[in-house]
């Protein structure tokens, strides 16, 4: 889901034939008719990168391990040589920062006096009381880590694009395949139940075992390539660590739209407007997502917001991605040079290899999958 993304893979096979980079949002493209989905709100469309994967990519919802591609990509004249994939982690839990505000408004809800101020025509007082009853499931413990539904999406990718790319994804190929994952733990767990995907396509039917004991092995740790914002001192100090970075964000955050929706919601929550601010109300819009995503349940934060204001909820995230993350300043995208500078030699590597040594089959296969955190702004597959 939403919010994180850590993987990503190359694998390389060596039959004649010309190479092809199959790049992984190509699988996003075929929607199918969408079958009446429960776990969709009105806001949907709007959470950005806290979105559902089924949400960006509906043909996952018919049959979520059924490959499906461009028909013109990989036509008989192609022959894919290797593969790179920049993988997101799976779907997770809200962060301990998100379930901190998230409780701060519960107790806020709580804390109203029965009846106060009375209940007015929109029924404010019904939803506030819902939500004050909506159990608050979320533990500080869930911090971010992958839920199950996650180690699912992982299985599930895995199984599409061993099935897509079978002559990549062939057992003698097994050895060559290079799993890179950052240390965070979403992302560990990711990697882990991408392997454990992989061992049904070769293995159905049979438990898989702890990845360590794989012929791959399990995923290397590698943070200076898959959190390379991280070791990018610039980064760090022009924009991380810096207040004044974000200032068109805190701009917005405080301007006419925002105020709006602040009014708006602590009249349908019957609460004092000076105890809310925009981290508040992005939070409860980000619930709704969480709770679609995470329990396919919908909860009472998805009738707190319409879709105006789900709009200006959008762009909120999206300015801050575009600062933070984006085009705002030039060294966001330059600190990914290391991962890409790999992703690229290794690349030239395989086509140098296909080129000298293209009889000996299988010696230019490799798989690399990268996991890092760029899920919370990049939405992939
Ligand atoms: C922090 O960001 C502001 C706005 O972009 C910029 O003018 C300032 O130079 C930055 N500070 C540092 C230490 O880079």
């Amino acid at each position: 889901m939403p919010c994180g993304a850590c993987n990503s893979l190359r694998l390389s096979s060596a039959p004649a034939g010309v190479l092809a980079l199959a790049l992984l949002s190509s699988l996003s493209r075929c929607s199918l008719l969408e079958p009446k989905d429960p776990a969709v709100s009105v806001l949907s469309p709007y959470f950005g990168t806290k979105s559902r994967y089924e949400d960006a990519n509906p043909g996952l919802l018919p049959d979520p391990e059924a490959p499906r591609r461009d028909p013109e990509l990989l036509e008989e004249t192609c022959t894919p040589v290797q593969l790179v994939a920049l993988i997101r982690h799976g779907t997770r839990y809200p962060t301990a920062k998100q379930i901190r505000k998230l409780r701060q408004l519960h107790t806020l809800l709580q804390a109203r006096g029965p009846g106060e101020k009375g209940a007015d025509a929109t029924g404010g007082r019904n939803l506030g009381a819902a939500l004050a009853n909506w159990p608050l499931w979320y533990k500080d413990w869930m911090d971010g880590q992958l839920v199950e539904k996650g180690r699912e999406d992982m299985r599930q990718l895995a199984l599409r694009l061993a099935s897509l790319f079978p002559a990549l994804f062939s057992r003698e190929n097994l050895d060559r395949l290079q799993l890179v994952t950052s240390s965070k733990h979403r992302c560990v767990e990711s990697g882990a139940a991408f392997l454990k995907g992989l061992w049904q396509h070769y293995h159905p039917g049979v438990p898989p075992p702890d990845v360590a004991d794989m012929e791959c092995g399990p995923p290397r740790i590698n943070d200076k390539l898959m959190r390379f914002f991280d070791h990018c001192e610039k980064f760090l100090t022009e924009v991380e660590r810096n207040d004044t970075a974000l200032y068109h964000v805190e701009a917005f955050k405080t301007g006419p739209e925002m105020q709006n929706i602040l009014r708006k919601v602590a009249a349908i929550l019957q609460v004092p407007v000076s105890n809310l601010n925009a981290d508040l109300i992005q939070v409860a819009f980000f619930t709704c997502s969480f709770d679609l995503a995470i329990k396919g349940v919908k909860s009472p934060w998805c009738d707190v917001f319409d879709t105006d204001d789900a709009k200006v909820l959008e762009y909120l995230n999206d300015l801050k991605q575009y600062w933070k993350r984006g085009y705002g300043y030039t060294i966001n995208s330059r600190s990914s040079c290391i991962l890409f500078q790999d992703i690229f030699q290794h690349l030239d590597k395989a086509v140098e290899q296909k080129k000298r040594v293209s009889h000996i089959c299988g010696s230019l296969c490799y798989l690399f999958v990268y996991l890092h955190k760029y899920g919370d702004y990049m939405d992939l597959v």
